[in-house]
């Protein structure tokens, strides 16, 4: 576990091509009233075992599977592979203008919030969203930290009268960056791969708060980087801001990973001086597990659910003809089959999948599918999106079981709220991924359990969370 020297002292109480424009969207004021929150029904085990379609076989959650699944996670959460840096939040009072850049997929976000303290915690906040031009990611590190740095810049130019910071201050910001780190301080840390289709020269090995504070220089942007956090990191402390239950943080998106916290005294690895809180939270990049105890596909080498089904595809195609003596030629291009593209495929409740075959035509140039290759399409989608959510349980439920909040407390005692927020498209906008996900959970937990444990989603939340933590270590924090 690479561990990091510094506590969090505050918070939160709670593939190349030309580049098309860049999508941008801005929305104010805070989007914080918006989060749903999703408390686990068992009534939803059931309707998740079987298919939607009528005419399709039942769909099982594999018992076996899902065991072994869990205590595979459990032994994770238990021993090694964590990665992660040591914090501890405690709660705070942060007042201010505080920045945020949220780096973590296609997009990024750059946010900036006024926080009015413990009463009136989030007064003003905004953001703006900039798709990534495609060749930007497989460029040269200057170029990309280059082009964030001048969207940043044009961003605090709009900076209106909500906003204020106080004379002679330099603006603070507080970095989202969700790719693999190895932090070696509150705001800095080394990359050690790029994930998520990044594939850029010269950034592995190198400090990324740095890279991106050189680019800030060569815009003439005065911003300095107080914070450097995972999304999971942020996601917890947004989470927490306005919630003190929030044990932990799932992102289930482009890239998926979890943190939560833990007692320091529970880190053997620790050993450093205790926060005074007691409290550490540990970003487990779950997604970077590899184990002989899971068991693995000829799939699993491709990790997510568009190649995985294309994959599978493909094969059927070859191997059995599914959609004729013709292979589809599209079916062997990469990254064709996109997650929204399968979710609206598997959430076709037509008698006759008619919007699925409409999906195989536009998408792969299959005209004419047989109803058959329709739900053996279906099925497939139905399998890998059940087997991913069965997964993404198993892990929540291994950090639950870490926690020891896996259970009622035997001593009679009160039953303590557990909150575990979630982002991420996948689980928002995948309806049959989400109901699965937290069946399975209420599943693994047994009905009393499950019903103290919230699935909340936290949408947005890193942005936020990563700003509190700028605030948090704002190099002015001693002089209030
Ligand atoms: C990254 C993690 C990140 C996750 C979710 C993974 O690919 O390695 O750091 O938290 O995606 O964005």
């Amino acid at each position: 576990m690479a561990a990091e020297g510094s506590e969090l002292r505050s918070p939160p109480a709670t593939a190349a091509a030309a580049a098309p424009p860049p999508k941008r969207r801005k929305i104010e004021p805070s989007r914080r009233d918006r989060p749903s929150q999703v408390a686990l029904d068992r009534d939803k085990v059931a309707s998740s075992s079987s298919s939607l379609v009528s005419g399709t076989p039942p769909l099982r959650v594999d018992l076996n599977k899902v065991r072994e699944a869990k205590r595979y996670a459990v032994f994770q959460a238990q021993h090694e592979g964590c990665l992660g840096s040591y914090k501890s939040f405690d709660s705070s009072d942060e007042h201010g203008l505080f920045y945020a850049l949220d780096l973590g997929g296609t997009n990024f976000r750059v946010i900036r919030v006024q926080l009015g303290g413990r009463e009136k915690r989030v007064v003003s906040q905004q953001y703006e969203e900039v798709a990534i031009p495609p060749h930007l990611m497989v460029g040269t590190s200057m170029e990309l930290f280059d082009f964030i740095a001048a969207e940043l810049e044009s961003f605090v130019k709009t900076e209106g009268e909500d906003f204020h910071l106080p004379e002679g201050r330099q603006r603070e910001l507080g970095f989202t960056f969700s790719f693999p780190v190895h932090q070696t301080s509150i705001s800095s840390g080394t990359l050690i791969k790029w994930t998520k289709g990044f594939s850029i020269n010269g950034t592995v090995g190198e400090d990324v708060v740095a890279e991106l504070s050189r680019a800030m220089e060569r815009q003439g942007l005065d911003m300095k980087v107080t914070a450097l956090v995972n999304d999971t990191v942020g996601t917890l402390a947004g989470g927490r801001y306005v919630d003190n239950d929030v044990v932990a943080a799932v992102i289930l998106g482009t890239g998926t990973n979890a943190a939560y916290v833990e007692h320091a005294n529970a880190i053997p690895k620790w050993t450093g001086l205790l926060p005074r809180s007691g409290n550490m939270v540990i970003n487990m990049e779950w997604g970077n597990f590899k184990s002989e105890r899971l068991p693995r596909s000829d799939y699993d080498n491709a990790l997510d659910f568009e190649k995985i089904v294309r994959r599978i595809l493909l094969k059927l195609a070859h191997d059995a003809s599914l959609f004729g003596d013709v292979v589809p030629t599209k079916l062997e291009q990469r990254f064709i089959l996109r997650t929204p593209d399968m979710s609206a495929m598997h959430h076709d409740t037509s008698h006759d999948l008619k919007h699925l075959g409409a999906k195989l035509k536009d998408i792969l140039g299959v005209a004419d599918t047989s109803l058959e290759a329709r739900y053996i399409t279906l099925h497939v989608c139905d399998l890998v999106a059940e087997r991913g959510a069965s997964l993404a349980a198993a892990g929540i439920y291994g950090i639950l079981k870490k926690l020891g909040r896996d259970k009622v407390p035997s001593d009679g005692s009160q039953k303590q709220r557990t909150v575990i927020a979630l982002d991420g498209g996948l689980y928002e906008h995948y309806k049959k991924f989400r109901t699965c996900l937290e069946a399975t959970l209420a599943d693994l937990l047994g009905e009393e359990a499950a019903s103290s444990v919230v699935v909340k989603l936290a949408n947005d939340g890193s942005g936020i969370g990563a700003a509190l933590l700028a605030a948090s270590h704002s190099q002015y924090a001693s002089v209030e």
